[in-house]
């Protein structure tokens, strides 16, 4: 089994349940609010954990109390955070809307946006081949990309969960073995609506393996035989926030653990199905004693 080193961010989630999203220059009365352990890197970093795989996290937060309890929050669940260092900058935050299950969502990097060069370099110092390093793009985009290209050079394998995505996110996609957007993520950077043919062009002009998550569609891979859909079962989605994350950390714990990689994306599918049924990113993903 080889090891997961996540690069990414922790957050502190703020979410609010509303009746509708609101207009722009609009208030509106919502009917709850809550907090909850978020952060893409954070929350796929306790799914893969959560599901048996052995995790290291480089992160950076705040000197505050909601950095200190994210940070704990990971040890709790057998994390290696030696490489979670503190910056002067805040703890990353999340405001979230949530609606009918989904969500539209804010993030103020803060001190995710600190993770350096340096502490990447130092993080991956004791990977070795056909260990996977797994990121996303809420942290700094040159650390992310540096990241990928080391460890690509030290023969790991590399997901990239291209989220959130700009215009530059295709550039990162040589050197990432299997990269994972969702739909909104794929037209971005391929410019295109069509998802079978944008899967198909990352195919053909980076070489990796792509992976789209359709939500309650399941999901849509590009492999020799061409596009395959795989379907998800069908679930009340109480709230879907994480749902991404937990697909993408539950990927990589089932690649840690040698399958095929179609067999990786329908366990991947069935953890986040589970996940859509609770609320909150990290309080709703499911342990591998649920999945089984
Ligand atoms: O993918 C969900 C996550 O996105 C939330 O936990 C929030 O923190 C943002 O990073």
């Amino acid at each position: 089994m080889s090891d997961i080193y996540v690069l990414g961010s922790m957050n502190m989630d703020m979410t609010v349940v509303s009746p509708r999203f609101p207009e722009l220059g609009e208030t509106i009365n919502g009917y709850s609010f809550s907090t909850a352990h978020g952060g893409k890197g954070a929350n796929q970093a306790v799914a893969a954990a959560r599901l048996g795989a052995k995790v290291n996290m480089c992160a950076c937060i705040g000197k505050d109390a909601n950095g200190n309890e994210l940070k704990n929050a990971l040890n709790d669940e057998g994390i290696n955070t030696d490489y979670v260092f503190e910056s002067d900058c805040a703890t990353g935050a999340a405001v979230i809307t949530l609606v009918d299950g989904d969500n539209t969502i804010i993030v103020a990097k803060g001190a995710n946006a600190e993770v350096s060069i340096h502490q990447a370099v130092f993080f991956l110092k004791d990977s070795k081949p056909g260990d996977i390093l797994l990121t996303q793009l809420e942290t700094d985009f040159e650390t992310v990309k540096f990241a990928l290209q080391t460890a690509k050079n030290k023969k790991m394998i590399t997901v990239l969960n291209p989220a959130p995505a700009d215009s530059d996110s295709s550039l990162l996609c040589e050197y990432c073995d299997y990269i994972i957007p969702n739909e909104t993520e794929l037209r971005t950077i391929s410019a295109s609506e069509d998802i079978d043919y944008s899967l198909k062009l990352i195919k053909d002009k980076f070489g990796c393996f792509p992976i789209a998550t359709l939500g309650s569609q399941g999901c849509a891979f590009y492999s020799e035989n061409g596009v395959k859909y795989l379907p998800c079962e069908k679930v009340k989605a109480v709230d879907t926030t994480g749902a991404g994350d937990t697909f993408c950390g539950a990927f990589c714990t089932a690649l840690s653990n040698g399958w095929q990689t179609e067999d990786c994306l329908k366990f991947a599918l069935k953890c986040a199905t589970i996940s859509v049924t609770r609320k909150g990113a990290q309080p709703s993903i499911p342990y591998l004693k649920e999945i089984n």
